[in-house]
């Protein structure tokens, strides 16, 4: 019998829920449920029972996970609970964003059965990464997504070491943040959405550069495409990550 499976992700751009999708479909868990960590802006934390498996996957920023799905994730419970941990990142590097989740999962009681780093579109630099996933790269998750379904059947939990340093690289910060242009209709979705609650109410256009994460989500949701990047900062800054991102990553799985 399949086991109850839930999908755990903070997925701005959309990236990290797509390749959380193709992983459960590979490994034969269509139907899982799904925690949205994004959507759910006061989240009050939730508890795995030993015979669930969670399937959790946050994008990288800076080399490591943002403070806010940490935050979040610290209120994630498991109890001996079967856990699987994607990170997802823009074709740079992930860093010490799996270790980093994987250290998180461990301390709250889950029990990790595989870990992975998938490249995906570079969410700041949409033409960064633009085709990931490839073909290349669903092959390498089908891989992946196969070996953990077997072992959690046959329970084997992970044995390799993750690639990432314990001493975690700092927190990074970005000059810049998206703004809405003349377009916008005042509907109120990105200030729904946003997740740092950056955006006035009564100025949607507006963004409050302190508080902005640069996660995307407005950019994403705003039926209207009028919020996005722009200006010297951003474009000097797309010419420093396009050299940093210029090669092909592959992505990279223990088990
Ligand atoms: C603030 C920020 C920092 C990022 N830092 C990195 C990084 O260190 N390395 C990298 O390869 N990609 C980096 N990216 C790209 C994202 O990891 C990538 O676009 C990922 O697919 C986003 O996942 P999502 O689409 O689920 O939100 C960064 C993106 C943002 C928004
Ligand atoms: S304003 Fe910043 S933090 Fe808020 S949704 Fe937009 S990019 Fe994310
Ligand atoms: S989602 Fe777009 S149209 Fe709606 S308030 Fe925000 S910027 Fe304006």
């Amino acid at each position: 019998m399949a086991p109850k499976v839930t999908e755990v992700f903070f997925s701005p751009g959309g990236s990290g829920e797509r390749i959380s999708g193709l992983f459960c479909g590979f490994a034969g868990w269509e139907g899982a449920e799904k925690l949205d960590l994004l959507r759910l802006r006061d989240f009050k934390g939730a508890a795995f029972q030993p015979g669930e498996v969670a399937v959790v996957t946050a994008p990288v920023f800076f080399g490591r996970i943002p403070e806010i799905v940490a935050r979040k994730l610290r209120d994630v419970k498991g109890d001996g609970t079967p856990a699987i941990a994607m990170v997802v990142y823009g074709n740079r590097d992930y860093e010490d964003a799996l270790i980093e989740l994987a250290d998180l999962l461990t301390a709250n009681g889950f029990v990790l059965y595989g870990a992975g780093a998938f490249v995906a579109r570079h969410s700041i630099y949409p033409t960064i990464a633009k085709e990931r996933p490839d073909e290349e790269d669903k092959k390498i998750l089908r891989a992946f997504a196969l070996q953990c379904a077997e072992k959690i059947k046959t329970g084997s939990p992970l044995e390799a070491s993750i690639k990432g340093n314990r001493l975690y690289r700092s927190h990074g910060r970005i000059p810049f943040a998206p703004k809405g242009n003349s377009k916008c209709t005042a509907c109120g979705a990105c200030v729904e959405t946003c997740p740092v609650r950056a955006i006035p109410k009564d100025a949607p256009r507006r963004t409050d550069r302190e508080l902005c994460i640069n996660c995307t989500a407005c950019i994403r949701v705003c039926p209207e495409g009028a919020r996005s990047y722009g200006g010297l900062l951003y474009r000097l800054g797309g010419i420093k990550i396009k050299k940093a991102c210029s090669g092909y990553r592959t992505p990279e799985f223990f088990v």
